[in-house]
């Protein structure tokens, strides 16, 4: 056995959302975003105005603390460091005639300060935040005229960073929206939404995702984009063959993202599924050749679980998970939050991609949500002894590793939520995946500051030795 060796260039770091870290809800002329009337998190029903109780309001106060905070990524050695931009400080109402030039600024001075410390920023356009004026006054991206809005929103700000920023970010999880449409500033709460709604969501987001790559294209062509998906290798419940076929039809529904945006078509299963369904989804005159002419340079995905299907599911129960949902399986071990855990599932997903595509891929997310317990740390300051999280993350990368000397073009890893921030799917902070400890509870109550984890100090040797450290005991 070979021991696995990352690439010289290998973008080492981490990944965040400004909605779950930013906080300034109301400052810089930042409009209002959906998150902020969500403050039981993405599934739930959003609330008429923000609401106290609701942590992303504040966040971890990003907005105010990032010099400080990115000096503490630099000193683990970052290559790389994923943002979002919250598209309503740029476009307050998301449909405004003008950008507003206090939010453009913010994110200036946060990419030189990346810059300054070598980081090569990797920006998300849409992470779960769009204008909340656009669910309200308009029906999400049901809507096809948000098209319009999210280009406009594009061409801005690629104009204005297509020097700062090499990596960008469509969608984040764009493959989310049918289960969780509040991506698409959709709330099921408020209005009404038949499925095929959804998919005609879906199609708009493709489309005016291949719109972005154009102009993108067309401003800088050094700039890299990407399409952003969640990743879940699926199992089959048994060698049924009913159940094989169960897991192929689930997984389509997931690699139809990511052929779109890859290859520039609508694939046959998914025309056929479609079809079955009942839907008919409206394409623009142009929306074909746009999809056709515009596809990804890259593929990225967050990694967290993978899942067991079955064809006649309602036989099993229903394991805890990121959006989608699968039957336990009982190999495999779960966090707190019942999430399963399996390192081996994130060297399937990169062998699998690497085969079907052929495209460089990124892991843009991955990481383990975990109660931590603040305890002094002999030297007059705090620390965690976070051990299960460095074995979890420790596990992933070799996989990692694996899938390397498999023969998979990888450009980075930024593990999710370096810093302590708040969880996308419950809203809570309790909910930690840092190697930076943020004094802040589910209450909001706390002092912001910062600790070092012993995660901290490992996944600093990990960069400095370009993984090598992974292969000793
Ligand atoms: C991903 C999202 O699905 O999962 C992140 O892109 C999110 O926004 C992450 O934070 C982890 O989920 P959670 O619910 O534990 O925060």
């Amino acid at each position: 056995m070979t021991t696995p060796k990352f690439p010289d260039n290998f973008l080492w770091g981490g990944a965040t959302a400004a909605n779950q870290l930013e906080g300034a809800y109301n400052e810089g002329g930042r409009g209002l975003s959906v998150q902020d009337v969500m403050p039981n998190g993405l599934m739930s029903a959003p609330t008429p105005e923000p609401t106290e109780d609701n942590l992303k309001l504040e966040g971890i106060d990003f907005y105010h603390r990032y010099p400080e905070d990115i000096a503490l990524m630099a000193e683990m050695g970052f290559k790389v460091f994923r943002i979002s931009i919250a598209w309503s400080r740029i476009f307050p109402n998301g449909d405004d005639a003008q950008p507003n030039e206090e939010g453009l600024q913010f994110y200036d001075d946060l990419f030189d300060e990346l810059h300054k410390h070598g980081m090569e920023p990797l920006v998300t356009l849409s992470h779960y935040e769009p204008p909340l004026n656009l669910a309200r006054k308009y029906r999400g991206w049901i809507d096809r005229d948000v098209i319009a809005f999210f280009e406009k929103y594009a061409r801005t700000v690629f104009e204005r960073y297509q020097n700062k920023v090499k990596y960008w970010l469509t969608f984040n999880e764009v493959n989310s929206i049918i289960s969780a449409p509040a991506n698409g500033a959709i709330f099921e709460d408020e209005i009404e939404v038949s499925l095929a709604d959804k998919w005609q969501a879906a199609h708009h987001q493709l489309v005016a995702s291949a719109l972005a790559t154009k102009i993108a294209k067309e401003i800088n062509p050094d700039m890299q984009v990407g399409c952003m998906v969640i990743s879940m290798p699926t199992y089959s419940m048994t060698p049924d063959p009913k159940d094989q076929l169960a897991v192929r039809d689930f997984m389509n529904e997931n690699y139809a993202f990511t052929d779109i945006h890859a290859r520039g078509v609508y694939p046959g299963y998914l025309k056929r599924h479609l079809r079955e369904a009942g839907i008919e989804i409206k394409f623009g005159e142009q929306d074909a050749r746009i999809l056709k002419e515009n596809t990804v340079d890259f593929i990225s995905f967050s990694y967290y679980v993978s899942l067991v299907q079955a064809h006649n599911p309602k036989n099993y129960q229903t394991a805890a998970g990121n959006i989608f949902r699968g039957i336990p399986n009982p190999y495999l071990e779960a966090s707190e939050w019942g999430w399963q855990i399996d390192p081996i599932g994130l060297r399937l997903v990169l062998n699998d991609f690497w085969d079907r595509y052929q495209l460089p891929l990124f892991i843009v997310e991955n990481g383990l949500g975990a109660k931590d317990e603040l305890i002094a740390d002999g030297a007059g300051s705090f620390t965690v002894a976070d051990d299960y999280r460095i074995d979890y993350l420790k596990a992933h990368l070799q996989q990692v590793g694996e899938a390397i000397e498999d023969g998979v073009e990888l450009l980075g890893y930024t593990s999710w939520g370096p810093i302590d921030l708040v969880s996308m799917s419950t809203a809570q902070m309790s909910k930690r995946y840092g190697f930076i400890y943020v004094d802040r509870d589910d209450n909001g109550q706390g002092s912001l500051n910062r600790y070092k984890k012993h995660s901290f100090h490992w996944y600093k040797e990990v960069i400095e030795t370009n993984g090598a450290s992974l292969y000793n005991n």
